[in-house]
This record gives C-alpha cells, structure tokens and sequence, in this order.
C-alpha cells in the first residue's frame, strides 16, 4: 500500500525523456508512458538528449544504444564526466544480453529492456525508477535542509565561514572536479574528502585515503600505484595500489606536501591520463578515480622552495577549500560541545547532558591549536570525568583552569543572577551564610554548580554547612 501510493505519487511528477533514432519506436513510447502518468519528452540522439536536458530536466532517462552523432554510451559517459545522476533504463537489441550487462555495469544503467519492448515489462521499470529516484530526493533534500541547520556528513558548523564551505561542497561534490583541502590541523580535511565522497554519484563506490607522510619514499610509489610480484626485494606478492582499489570511487592523498618529488611526477602522469602502471609491470590499468587532496602546508611555500611541482598543484587545486580554524569560527563552539558530547556518551557508555555556561565560556575563549580534534579530546575527558549531569569548570583540563579565567567565566556566567541584600550591620559569617544560601536556592540545591559558582572547593561548603546545621542545633537547644 505504501509502496502503490509512492508509485503514484512519483508517476504524477517523473519526467522521462525518451531517446531513440527511430522515430515510430520513440513517439510509441512515448505515448506509451504519457497514458500511464508520466511526464515525456523525446530526443532522436546523445547530443539532442543533452540540449534538453536543462529545460525538460528528466528523472528517468530511456535510450537506444546506436544511434547517429552520440549514441547511448557517449551520452551515459557525457553524463557521468558532468556529474549529471539520471537513473538509465537501456534498450536492447533482442539475444544482445552481453552488451545489456556490460552497460550496466561498464556505465551504471540502471536496467535494460530488450527489444521489442512489452509494455508491462516497461511499465514496470519506469515505476520502480520513479520511485526510487523520488527517495533519492527526498534524501538530498533532508541532506540539504540538514546542512542549512549546521550539519554536513559527520562535519558541524553553522558559523558563517563554516555554511560557505558546506555551499562549496553542496556544489563541487556532484562533479569530478580535483578538490585541495587546506587547514591546520584537527580542522576537518579528511572528514571534508570523506562529505565530497558520500555526498558524490560516487558514495556506493570505496572511499581510500593515503596519508603521503606516514609513507617512506620507497613505499608509497608501491602503496599508490601497486606492484608486481618480485618488483623489488620484498614484493612477494603481486598488489593493486590505492588507485586501482579506488577506482569508481574517492581517492584522498592526505598531506600531499610531504610527496616526494619523483613520486609527484608520476602522480602528475596518472591524473593526466587516469592509466595506472603498477611497479614492475608492463600494461596499464585504466582507472576511473576522483582525487581530493589535503594539507596543512600552503603548497605555495613548497613551489617556490622548489619541493612541490607546481604543474602538479595547478592539477590538484582546480578546486580550493580552504577550511577555517576553529578560532576563527568561535560562534560554532556550543554546537560542536553538543555533537562531541553525543558522540562521546555513545563511545564510553556514559550520559553527560550538556555544558555550564562558565566551562563553556573557558573553552570560547581558548585559542585552539589543534582546532576541532583538540575541542574532541577536551570533550572526550570532560565526559568521562562528568560521567552524568552537566560538565563543569572541574572537568575541563587544569591549563584551562587558570585563576583568571574561572573568574572571568564565572563572572560573565553570574551577570543578571539575582542578588542578596546586606544591610549594613550584618557581620561577615552572616553576610557569607546569606551568600550561600541565596546560591544554593539558586541551583536549586546543586552542591557542586554552588561551590564553583561562590569559587571555593565542594569540601569546605560541606564544612560550612554542617556548621551552620551545627550552630541552628544549638540556637535551638540551647545549653
Ligand atoms: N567540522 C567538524 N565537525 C565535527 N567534527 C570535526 C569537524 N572537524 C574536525 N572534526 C573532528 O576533529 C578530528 C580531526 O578531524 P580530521 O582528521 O578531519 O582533521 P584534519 O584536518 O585532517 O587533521 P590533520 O591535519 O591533523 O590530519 C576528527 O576527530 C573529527 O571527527
Ligand atoms: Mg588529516
């Protein structure tokens, strides 16, 4: 029943656009399609099925495989090179089982239909696809609404440096385009590669990441490009490198600037012509791979001190996401606390419900080195040691917990708490008793927020309490 009203509702709004070079085949079917709900349009090849494409903006895309100027396969390669996603129903001449298959899997049609076309069979199809291509917009549109609201893949951020980066990706992910991520460390490269990657046509494909640094020279010409067996003492066995495990998927080539140069030189080679020689090997493997590269360093540095090429950075930078420091995006901090705090109770089991005010005015005015993986490490400790209940000033590491700063924290916490009235006249154990009494009604008898807010330890609180519970008994029994 759900699924029939999906159908439904899909088939109302699905635009199919019909691509055939017979023109009774390709008016039948259309007409055919028409009579069951659907939206058509109809192009006589590849390169008139492009021109519409803007203006019809198709779901569902139905070709014939040869055809005159572009045929099905060059329309399915001209899309896939834009980035351009339409689930493809293929038509298939009839016993061409092989080539069908090959389609499908060579260009990610999404089916294949054999000539001549049964109605039902079609018809079918075209209602599966609707349905299906209707999920994937609702999921993108949750993605997107997701985003506007500080959330893109794994990465959090709502300041306004960080929503132009989500735009950026939103809009570089679909193509192929080379992508450099540059930051400091601990600001999210390799979570940004990994959002480019899942929010790609490439997402069912592998995610591979190399860290060029961790690599000694001799490794990672092996570990990118693969080996023959016996290529070099050691080579034992014969092994695709990253490229090769990448293809129809992401390749990250993390901390590019520490590639040393030979080795750049035939990255250079690989992406001009996307073939893969594995060391010791004869053939070249064709690779279908998109590349993001990331680093700390600004590459422009390691141009003019001669240990970057820069033939290779303009081919690695077509596209430049420079990702902020967390100092530069303060306003992001309290959303950051509560994804980490999340993430954090799911990893230790424990159940931290958020963050005082004071501590998390200790961390707004911290300066942040180590970005956003140094804010995860604060957070991760301060969960564990809070265990339950809100973090506090105590829970965050002692560099944080200068004199200064708990003062200042708790000063600008306290600004608008109500006050406590002293007449002059009032001796100074009164006034302090006063004191804390009126913050104790204040967190509504929490011992622990009380003694950081008064700035003296929870032991002498106890102490001042059980005094005055002592003093009260004997107000009471005098004698
Ligand atoms: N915007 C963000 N939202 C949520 N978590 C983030 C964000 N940016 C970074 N992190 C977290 O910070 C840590 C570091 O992120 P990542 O490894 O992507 O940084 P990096 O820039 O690649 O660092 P390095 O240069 O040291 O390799 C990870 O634990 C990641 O989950
Ligand atoms: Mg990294």
């Amino acid at each position: 029943m759900v699924l029939w009203s999906l159908q439904m509702e899909s088939r109302a709004t699905t635009r199919v656009l019909i691509v055939d070079d017979e023109e009774t085949q390709r008016t039948a079917l259309a007409a055919m399609a028409a009579s069951w709900g659907f939206l058509t349009d109809t192009a006589q090849d590849g390169q008139e099925a492009v021109e519409k494409l803007s203006a019809f903006s198709p779901n569902v895309l139905l070709t014939d495989l040869m055809m005159p100027r572009m045929d099905g396969k060059a329309l399915m390669k001209h899309l896939t090179a834009n980035g351009i996603t339409i689930p493809t129903l293929v038509l298939t001449a009839f016993g061409n089982l092989e080539t069908a298959l090959e389609t499908i899997h060579e260009l990610g049609a999404y089916w294949f239909l054999e000539k001549p076309i049964q109605p039902r069979e079609l018809r079918l199809l075209l209602e599966r696809v609707a349905a299906q291509s209707k999920l994937v917009e609702r999921a993108e549109r949750a993605e997107r609404a997701l985003s506007y609201q500080g959330v893109l893949g794994e990465l959090t951020g709502a300041s306004k440096p960080m929503q132009q980066v989500f735009a950026l990706l939103r809009q570089v992910a679909p193509t192929k385009v080379a992508v450099l991520v540059t930051g400091e460390s601990g600001t999210g490269k390799e979570l940004t590669a990994r959002a480019i990657h899942t929010l790609s046509p490439r997402a069912g494909g592998p995610f591979v990441a190399i860290n060029c640094a961790a690599l000694p020279e001799t490794l990672i010409e092996s570990e990118l490009f693969g080996h023959e067996k016996g290529a070099f003492t050691g080579a034992l066995e014969r092994r695709a490198g990253c490229f090769e495990m990448a293809h129809g998927g992401t390749l990250l080539l993390d901390e590019i600037g520490d590639m040393p140069l030979a080795t750049q030189a035939k990255l250079l080679r690989v992406l001009e012509d996307s073939r893969v020689r594995r060391l010791g090997g004869r053939g070249e493997v064709q690779v279908d791979v998109r590349v993001v590269a990331a680093t700390n360093k600004p590459l422009e540095d390691s141009i003019r001190k001669g240990t970057f090429r820069e033939d290779l950075f303009y081919r690695l930078n077509v596209l430049p996401v420079p990702l902020p420091a967390l100092r530069e995006r303060r306003d992001d901090i309290p959303l950051l606390c509560s994804a980490l705090i999340n993430d954090m109770n799911r990893k230790h089991d424990c159940k931290a419900t958020d963050i005082s005010a004071a501590a998390l005015s200790l961390l707004s005015q911290h300066n942040w080195p180590g970005n956003v993986r140094e804010l995860r490490n604060v957070i991760e400790r301060a969960v564990i040691l809070a265990g339950e209940g809100t973090i506090q000033v105590t829970h965050l590491p002692p560099s944080f917990q200068t004199p200064e700063a708990k003062a200042a924290a708790v000063a600008q916490e306290n600004a608008g708490l109500p006050a406590v009235h002293l007449p002059v006249g009032t001796t100074i154990d009164q006034a302090e008793r006063s004191l804390i009494e009126a913050t104790l009604l204040h967190t509504r008898n929490n011992k622990t927020r009380a003694a950081e807010i008064l700035g003296i330890s929870l032991k002498t609180l106890f102490n001042k309490l059980k005094s005055y519970g002592a003093s009260d008994a004997e107000d009471q029994h005098p004698g």
